[in-house]
């Protein structure tokens, strides 16, 4: 989704930090680009529809490059096309202000005619326009009191936003800030002051971020941020310190960052897992999930989108299993709408990478309101869903880049079953000698990961997703905590190859899927050894019977035995599998989307982070 960056320096030019930190955020997602900075003089724009390059190309005639103080953004369009007109950073007030928004303006039509009425003229489709011009309104009404004019603009939109400013004031130039929804973080670096829609635009700048609040505004100059809470009131917030390395979100010799991020995985498990662990009491160290807080959940209600809903589903079949709590899985954004009834004593869990997914946030809101207390997990430190949360458990999969989730949900996945454990310790459900002989599983999952990704393993993959490039259609099935990882599959390879994928539960196909089997379709069957191995094994045959290509992933020799293309996974817990069963999977939608000429990294029409409805 669109991304935001400012800087502000004392006497040293920009520009490039600028284009570097819009560069950091290309990964989000996005379809034009723009700057504006204050020369000292006057405000200059310049943006450009697609690709930072296009952007850079007219960049190329200097006229921006000693100004030391600007805005940047990256645009994924949602009211008006891609364009250059529509593109930010948009002008107002007859050049005295530039301004950037992310988030959408509900109420942009009956304010554009109310401007327009008064003979405004607009030069772009978008909502964001109508609201640089209303805050320039307010400026003439009060050109001494920049904050107070935008905050006046603000109070008469309905909507989402993080905004940014570029205007003169009387002390020079300026960048105004404030955030309602979309994430702002700002942070002070040795030369000059920072802002950014993602911490990952302020981390070569420094390590110690704000993030801002709801209803928060700011003012950043060369010198420092002054931040203000809704009511106006100036506020101190405490930084926090970000432990990412900025040069984890390069992809070094990698062809793409999935690729590096599938191969993180190993690591990413154990940064996730092995702190956490104490084998010898078969327990779980969850710092705000003791006994006394947990003893009392009677149900949990998961609410996630996409991926991380597939984890969480994983994570419904752990707790069930290993804690016996009830637990219902929720699309948030069918939640959030659906009058939601919660039984007493429900425990909210929302699986997030981001912590900023719009309809994730509004379901754990309601949640709350309804009386339950929530749970996060979530990859980023300081983001709203930690922030809201009662508790979280972080996960440490460091920055990921590439669009489609691979370390994330492993991560997801591993924490929600960390959590299924501690929740039966704590409920008195899960022996000792079982905690611990899941725990050792989990430590074993590093190797059993490597050995899935070494070189050779990988060149097996890419043959057999050569071998299936061309498929009319892929049906992915599983059975039991294997079912999820199906739906993961599918959605990877939809994702990034643009090819017709399902997801379905084995033994839902005679109920209607199996009609679609003929021998252009291929049938991705994930197994493990479990006492639904042999279910699992006759819907393979029904699939064979009727022309269908297997290709079995996992651990199931009985199950390859049958099939026309193996993919063997090293045996693991039924309950752990999962965190197997996904790799080879992932690595099968990476080669298709490679031998189809996708961008893997930046599929067509997703964003990283879904931050408005
Ligand atoms: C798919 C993918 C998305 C996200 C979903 C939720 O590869 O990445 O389906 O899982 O948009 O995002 P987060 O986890 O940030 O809430």
């Amino acid at each position: 989704m669109c991304g935001i960056v400012g800087a502000i320096r004392q006497g040293e030019p920009v520009l490039s930090a600028l284009v570097e930190g819009l560069r950091v955020l290309e990964y989000r997602g996005y379809d034009s680009a723009g700057i504006a900075v204050h020369t000292g003089q006057e405000i200059l724009v310049r943006k450009k529809q697609g690709r930072l390059a296009n952007l850079e190309g007219i960049l190329e005639d200097g006229a921006l490059a000693g100004a030391s103080a600007g805005i940047g953004h990256t645009r994924w369009a949602t009211h008006g096309a891609p364009s250059d007109l529509n593109a930010h950073p948009h002008m107002a007030g007859g050049g005295a202000l530039a301004m950037v928004h992310n988030g959408i303006i509900e109420n942009h039509q009956s304010l554009r005619q109310e401007l327009a009425a008064k003979g405004i003229k607009f030069v772009s489709q978008t909502d964001s326009e109508v609201l640089g011009h209303l805050i320039a309104e307010e400026l003439t009404a009060a050109p001494d009191e920049p904050l107070a004019a935008l905050r006046a603009a603000l109070a008469r939109v309905e909507g989402y936003y993080a905004v940014a400013l570029l205007l003169d004031t009387d002390t020079g130039p300026a960048i105004l800030c404030a955030r309602q929804g979309p994430p702002l973080v700002v942070a002070q670096g040795p030369g000059g002051t920072y802002l950014g829609s993602d911490l990952l635009a302020l981390l070569p700048h420094s390590s110690d971020v704000v993030f801002l609040e709801d209803g928060d505004m700011g003012i950043l100059t060369a010198g420092g941020y002054a931040l203000f809470d809704a009511a106006g009131n100036s506020v101190e917030r405490v930084p926090e310190a970000i432990d990412w390395d900025p040069k984890e979100a390069n992809k070094g010799p990698w062809p793409h960052h999935m690729l590096k991020e599938i191969h993180e995985q190993p690591d990413v498990l154990a940064r996730t897992v092995f702190d956490r662990m104490d084998e010898e009491a078969g327990d779980v160290i969850l710092p705000g999930l003791e006994d006394d807080a947990l003893r009392q959940v009677e149900r949990i209600q998961v609410v996630a989108c996409g991926t991380a809903l597939h984890a969480g589903l994983v994570t419904r079949y752990a707790i069930e299993e290993l804690a016996r709590v009830p637990v219902d899985v929720d699309f948030a954004s069918e939640f959030r709408y659906r009058g939601p009834v919660l039984a007493k004593n429900t425990l909210a869990l929302a699986l997030t990478q981001s912590g900023e997914t719009a309809d994730t946030l509004a379901a754990t809101r309601l949640c709350q309101k309804l009386g339950a207390r929530v749970l996060a997990i979530c990859n980023v430190q300081g983001a709203s869903q930690v922030r809201e949360a009662d508790a979280a458990i972080l996960t440490h999969a460091g920055p990921e880049i590439g669009v489609a989730s691979t370390k994330a949900f492993t991560a997801q996945v591993a924490a929600g079953i960390l959590f299924a454990i501690r929740l039966g310790r704590a409920k008195g459900n899960l022996s000792v000698e079982r905690a611990r002989e899941l725990l050792q599983g989990m430590r074993g999952l590093r190797s059993q990961m490597e050995q899935l990704l070494t070189q050779s393993k990988c060149e097996e993959m890419r043959s057999v997703a050569r071998r299936h490039a061309a498929a009319k259609g892929f049906l992915f099935i599983g059975r039991g905590i294997n079912y999820p990882i199906a739906l993961e599959g599918a959605l990877k390879l939809k994702e990034i190859s643009y090819v017709h994928a399902e997801g379905y539960a084995a033994g839902e196909m005679k109920h209607g899927p199996i009609a679609l089997i003929d021998p252009g379709m291929t049938i991705v069957c994930v197994n493990a050894q479990s006492p639904l191995a042999d279910k699992m094994r006759s819907n393979v045959e029904q699939v064979q019977a009727r022309g269908g290509v297997v290709l079995s992933v996992g651990s199931d020799q009985a199950t390859h035995d049958l099939a026309r293309d193996v993919c063997p996974v090293p045996t693991a817990l039924e309950i752990l599998s999962p965190l197997l069963n996904v790799i080879p999977l992932q690595l099968f939608s990476y080669y298709i989307a490679e031998q189809r000429g996708c961008d893997i990294d930046k599929p067509r029409n997703l964003a990283k982070s879904v931050t408005v409805e």
